[in-house]
């Protein structure tokens, strides 16, 4: 058997290279040597409120991307978070086992309610949210960003505390896999801040669906510093250090080689060298992305996901509901 991998993307705006360098490019290389289920989590991109129309379009949008940069429905399970109810029911279970110090800890939470004007319970209980979607499937590896490891931690102290009051061995402990270069891309304009796909600045980040022009653009107004060399050196030159990840990111070559190449060539150069990289990457994906957003394929690749993730997911919320006692008569549902 193969080892299994679980993650998700939100659907609160169109994704961006963060994301993809970040996470979803590994979700992809995955595929092939373990057992791979991606989710489009569109009940967590709800802790914030979403213009309806605009949260069911990005979902789907999301799906398409999924299938776009290389996500093949006969080797991953590709499916929407509300169409599996297991994993709003598990989510409860995880919540009454979750201290409310705990959740009050998490950075993420700290973050987003400061520009929430309505703080919701669902913003706070998020993480346990994303326990469920991970222990339902029973999940070894998390590919995620650098910014979800807090909420890893979580799952496995859950995890944790659920065997030891429930039965050893009952829930799977995940670890995350989180790249060694480009786990926390920045932002063009700020980077002190994280590269986002809700940044209110969208000259800040590069979605997956920019146009050439706006790529080229937008990293050409990228801030950089006064030192006019190109070095990785994340403290003293964080932009240029930002961009390096980038370039390597989406070439395969290293950081050392670009440095290399790039030490004395001017910003002009290596932010011109940077941009074509990215649009080399994004162009063939956003081709793709346009041919399947309106088909009828995409819908069945999420019903079929659908139907195979809640197959798992029920299987796992039932073993958990049994050692809870959430039956009354346990025998009948072994
Ligand atoms: P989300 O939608 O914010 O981001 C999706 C993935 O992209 C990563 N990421 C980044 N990586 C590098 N640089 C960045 N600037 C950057 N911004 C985002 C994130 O770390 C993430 O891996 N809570 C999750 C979604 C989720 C999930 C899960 C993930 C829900 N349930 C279960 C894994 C397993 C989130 O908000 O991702």
């Amino acid at each position: 058997m193969k080892p299994t991998v679980f993650s998700g993307v939100q659907p609160s705006g169109i994704p961006t290279i963060g994301n993809y360098i970040g996470a979803m490019k590994g979700f992809v290389d995955l595929q092939d040597d373990y057992d791979t289920t991606y989710c489009i989590v569109n009940q967590h991109a709800i802790t914030v409120y979403q213009d309806p129309k605009t949260l069911s379009q990005s979902t789907r949008m999301i799906a398409a991307l999924y299938v776009a940069i290389g996500l093949d429905p006969n080797k991953s399970i590709i499916f929407i978070q509300s169409d599996v109810p297991a994993h709003a029911q598990a989510a409860w279970l995880v919540l009454c086992q979750t201290g409310l110090g705990e959740l009050e800890r998490m950075t993420q939470f700290k973050d987003k309610a400061q520009k929430q004007e309505l703080v919701s319970a669902g913003l706070l209980s998020y993480p346990a949210l994303m326990v469920a979607d991970i222990v339902l499937y029973d999940a070894q590896y998390i590919p995620v960003g650098e910014d979800q490891k807090q909420h890893l931690e979580l799952t496995r102290n859950f995890v944790d505390r659920f065997n030891n009051r429930y039965g050893k061995d009952l829930l799977v402990k995940p670890e995350p896999m989180i790249p060694s270069s480009g786990g926390r891309i920045l932002s063009l304009q700020d980077p002190t801040s994280k590269m986002s796909k809700s940044d209110v600045n969208t000259r800040g980040f590069i979605s997956m669906l920019d146009e050439p022009k706006t790529i080229i653009k937008k990293i050409k107004s990228a801030v950089t510093d006064s030192v006019g060399e190109v070095n990785y050196d994340k403290e003293n030159q964080a932009a240029i250090s930002n961009l390096l990840d980038i370039y390597s990111a989406l070439s395969g070559r290293s950081i050392d080689d670009l440095v290399n190449e790039y030490h004395s060539a001017g910003y002009g150069k290596f932010k011109s060298d940077v941009a074509d990289q990215v649009v080399a990457v994004l162009e063939p994906i956003q081709q793709k992305y346009y041919r399947l957003i309106d088909n009828q394929e995409l819908t069945d690749i999420l019903i079929d996901g659908a139907k195979a993730a809640n197959e798992t997911a029920t299987r796992t919320l039932s073993r958990m509901e049994r050692a809870i006692g959430l039956t009354y008569k346990p025998s009948l549902y072994v």
